[in-house]
């Protein structure tokens, strides 16, 4: 079977489970170009590292690296929350720390979503400690209406509505992440599941 209809086939999988498309790939793929070419101008001459959150947002970087073309590096991050009592101080556990120090150079996080914004809090604060040369954050979904602390973002890709999304990089329970557009999940699926309401 070619490539194409492979990917297709498979895509249909989990399209079952998908209520309906909310971003689609060429609406991705278009804005992308249009973050690219507002990041290759702000960070042109400079010493760029970005700096994506593990996992959600590998192929939003993958993507948006292939609109950057300026030398730049890139390194990851990986982070839990401690479930909602603790998320609602702001505490985030640091499962994976940078390969390097950061101090004197322009770092670019690279998120995929922004809900509470609660782990950027933490994780710009952290940052920012280690006196990198500027620190700013691109990221491709905002959902301003689950906004529970301030964060300054530099680069939105789409502001989107409070639903739970997937696709992209985005999971629902480990799952989804392949899907080539940003989708809504049918609420079934997470009723069903033992993972449970996304939302809750
Ligand atoms: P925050 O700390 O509340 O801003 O959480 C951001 C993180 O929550 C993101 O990096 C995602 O991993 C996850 N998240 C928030 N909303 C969604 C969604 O609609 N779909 C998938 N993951 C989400
Ligand atoms: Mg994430």
């Amino acid at each position: 079977m070619p490539a194409q209809e492979q990917l297709d086939a498979r895509n249909r999988i989990l399209d079952r489970d998908v209520e309906r498309v909310l971003i689609d790939e060429a609406s991705l793929q278009a804005r992308l170009a249009e973050l690219g070419a507002a990041i290759t101008a702000r960070y042109a001459g400079k010493d760029l590292l970005l700096v994506a959150v593990l996992k959600g947002s590998v192929l939003f970087l993958a993507d948006l690296m292939r609109h950057l073309p300026i030398p730049h590096e890139i390194d990851f991050m990986a982070t839990s929350s401690y479930g909602t009592e603790v998320a609602s101080s702001g505490v985030v556990r640091i499962l994976k720390d940078l390969n390097k120090p950061i101090e004197g150079r322009h770092v670019l996080l690279v998120e995929d979503i922004i809900d509470s914004g609660h782990t950027l809090a933490y994780l710009t604060g952290m940052l920012a400690a280690r006196n990198p040369a500027s620190l700013e954050i691109v990221t491709l979904l905002d959902k301003p209406d689950r906004r529970e602390v301030d964060i300054a973002v530099a680069w939105t890709g789409f502001s989107i509505p409070n639903e739970f999304v997937i696709g992209y990089g985005l999971d629902y329970d480990e799952r989804y992440r392949n899907l080539p557009y940003i989708g809504i999940l049918k609420p079934e699926i997470y009723t069903e599941s033992d993972a449970g309401n996304p939302l809750e």
